[in-house]
């Protein structure tokens, strides 16, 4: 849906709406701050800030600032980089300067102005909105001093969009970007999406599938470059840049060579030759983002090369034009015999990269998601983080809730991230935690940062569930500041999305922080994973995956469930871990409950620290999980005539679904295990 009827429709402003300010006192504060705006510079970027403040300050005040100074009393905005504008430059003395970086911002009440001010015009764009959040929930203009620098250098998007539309574990509708093999027409959506972007601080947007097919394998060309190049235009006014997925293939698909080796002189040639062609058309390009030997993609294997020849061979095409490549570390034996117990998934990744530390190029980035496995809603964090010091890395999250209930179920992801961003991974002692590898302080890496998959489509309210919008603005904050916490974050989401009501931002708060508990308890127990339909990943099917080849397995029988991955007599992955880790989690009085069966293979009667048996634990958690589901429903209509009445209607009838998908989740699991363990429920509650 690309018409423009669909910008007026619930939820399409996301957490962008700018509503008339009711309040009268509050009417006049920020009209009587906001009279004016004046900008020195010429800068797409500044143009960019300065068209968003007056669209947004109108809507919100009925008054158009002027572009001259007001001759009265009236306070007005001043924004601008340090360089570029005395006026910016003289409300911060040089100390005050210099401690911004290139893409903060600094804002400051200075007699009858508010300077935003940045290095870069980027960073004055981020102020500006930044501005218009503090309007939004209610700081008072008269007294803002504020400095906001990114933690993270790269905070980027991953788009899993093919050409034809369809997108890869999309849950919110169609691609924005293509339609039909062809890029749309109008790009309007494009934009209002580079501007929510931009407005939570993101800097980097990967424009197609990972999986990287016949047709997207062409966007190289010249068959789609010069469109391609205008996606490019429309992000850089948000000061976002473009990164491309490639088909490591490609100098034989696109290319006429008979091998992709990249060792082979012709092959990196035509990759430099590729590569300027795509700066003529896209002078900012990002570069690269590589899926090579996994899951069916081509690689350096192939030619009996490794990962780093591969990624060293596409980063010194990029590296005269300073693009980067991000080559993804998601790589494992996807076609493994599920009679072979000795083989391990979890440790693929850690096994195939670490020893190729210190042999990338500096403008090689690794990408680790998560957790060792694929973004199931409980992981242990990925033992690559601290693992590879002389390596620039980036984390990977799924913003898209392919294994959390796609966005038909209600899960926050904020918490969770924060979990593993908090994870101690002890690499140079106590505090290297995960956020200071991937925010390249605990190393000195001169690339690092977030990326994740997009959760968004051509619904009219972007994301299907109206809530998911939560992760997507909760993951750009995070980006920019991991130290908010997730109750912080959801408050300032419900606030500039749902209003100010203080009931509202109570009862969705609570509903937010509780959904990811609630959605892990009725689905996989205890940190086991993909109990879930093959395929499509939607509902319970506990052996969908047991006989598979995917080296996704419970190896649940009539004693006992778990995965045995001690040093000891399991597959050793717990060794991956630093201390203390290592050895807490090769022993189950060690591990936390919530991870012993990823750890640990243990009988059903085992005690956990909870006090319950295992098998106790997973009925009590299902029924109560379920009745949380419920619970979701009846709080929600506790908030009928405080939210857009289409607002309330469609979220209910997501959280109706959700309630009874819940109910499937707990009788299949349930039933699962009293039929394969014998053992009943304590409460004797009805099991199939
Ligand atoms: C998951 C997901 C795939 C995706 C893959 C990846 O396995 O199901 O659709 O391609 O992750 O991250 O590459």
């Amino acid at each position: 849906m690309n018409d423009s009827s669909i910008r007026t429709k619930p939820g399409y402003e996301a957490w962008l709406g700018s509503p008339f300010i009711s309040d009268a006192e509050r009417l006049s504060h920020v009209a009587n701050w906001t009279k004016a705006i004046s900008v020195r510079e010429e800068d797409e970027c500044i143009s960019t800030a300065l068209a968003e403040l007056e669209t947004a300050l109108e809507k919100l005040t009925g008054q158009r600032p002027a572009r001259d100074i007001p001759q009265d009393q009236g306070g007005y905005l001043v924004i601008g980089t340090f360089n570029g504008s005395p006026e910016v430059r003289e409300a911060f003395d040089e100390a005050e300067q210099a401690a911004v970086s290139p893409e903060g911002f600094r804002i400051r009440t200075r007699g009858r102005a508010v300077v935003i001010a940045g290095v870069s015009p980027k960073g004055v764009l981020y102020g500006a909105f930044h501005f218009l959040r503090l309007i939004r929930t209610g700081a008072n203009l008269g007294e803002l001093d504020v400095l906001e620098n990114p933690a993270n250098g790269l905070r980027m998007i991953n788009h899993w969009d093919n050409a034809d539309g369809s997108i890869e574990r999309g849950y919110a509708g169609r691609s924005i970007f293509y339609s039909d093999n062809e890029i749309v027409e109008d790009l309007t959506r494009v934009r209002d999406y580079a501007r929510m972007l931009a407005s939570v601080g993101l800097n980097a947007v990967s424009i197609n599938n990972v999986n990287v097919h016949k047709v997207e394998t062409t966007f190289l060309t010249e068959r789609y470059l010069p469109r391609i190049a205008e996606i490019a235009d429309v992000f850089r006014a948000y000061g976002i840049r473009t990164f491309l997925s490639i088909n490591f293939a490609s100098p034989i698909e696109i290319g006429g060579l008979s091998t992709a080796d990249p060792l082979d002189p012709d092959v990196q040639a035509w990759w430099k030759e590729k590569t300027e062609e795509i700066y003529r058309y896209i002078p900012d390009f990002g570069g690269y983002l590589v899926k090579a030997d996994s899951e069916f993609r081509p690689g350096p294997f192939t030619y009996g090369r490794d990962h780093a020849d591969g990624a060293n061979m596409l980063a010194s095409a990029l590296q005269p034009f300073g693009g980067i490549v991000i080559w993804r570390c998601f790589v494992y034996n996807c076609k493994q015999d599920w009679r072979d117990r000795k083989t391990d998934r979890a440790r693929a990744a850690y096994d195939h990269f670490t020893p190729l530390d210190g042999r990338f190029l500096e403008n090689v980035v690794l990408q680790v998601k998560n957790g060792p496995m694929d973004f199931q809603v409980r992981e242990p964090v990925s033992p690559l983080f601290g693992a590879m010091p002389k390596t620039n890395m980036i984390i990977e999250f799924q913003i898209t809730q392919e294994y959390t209930g796609q966005q038909r179920h209600l899960c926050y992801l904020v918490p969770q991230w924060k979990e593993v961003l908090d994870f101690d991974t002890y690499a140079k002692g106590a505090g290297s935690t995960v956020k200071r590898v991937v925010d390249g302080s605990l190393f000195g890496s001169k690339y690092s940062g977030f990326a994740a998959v997009s959760n968004i489509g051509d619904d009219a309210n972007w994301t299907g569930h109206l809530l998911a919008q939560a992760n997507l603005y909760g993951y750009g904050r995070l980006a920019w500041n991991p130290e908010l916490s997730a109750e912080e974050i959801a408050k300032e989401w419900i606030e500039l999305a749902l209003g100010h009501d203080e009931r509202v931002v109570r009862v969705v708060s609570e509903m937010l922080l509780d959904s990811w508990s609630i959605y892990e308890s009725y689905t996989a127990p205890l940190g086991v994973g993909w109990m879930v339909k093959p395929n499509h990943h939607y509902g319970p099917d506990v052996d969908g995956y047991e006989y598979s080849m995917w080296g996704t397995y419970h190896y649940a029988d009539c004693r006992g469930i778990g995965v045995d991955r001690t040093r000891k007599t399991g597959t050793g992955y717990a060794g991956q871990y630093r201390e203390p880790h290592s050895s807490n989690y090769e022993d189950p009085s060690t591990t936390p409950d919530e991870l012993l069966l990823f750890f640990h293979h243990v009988p059903y009667t085992h005690v956990l620290h909870s006090g319950k048996t295992v098998i106790q634990h997973i009925y009590d958690s299902h029924f109560e999980g379920a009745e949380r589901a419920e619970a979701l429903v009846a709080k929600w209509d506790t908030l009928k005539g405080l939210v857009r009445e289409e607002i309330f209607t469609q979220v209910k009838s997501r959280l109706e679904e959700q309630a009874e998908h819940a109910k499937e989740w707990r009788d299949v699991i349930n039933t699962y295990f009293y039929r394969k363990s014998g053992i009943p429920d304590a409460h004797g509650r009805t099991i199939y």
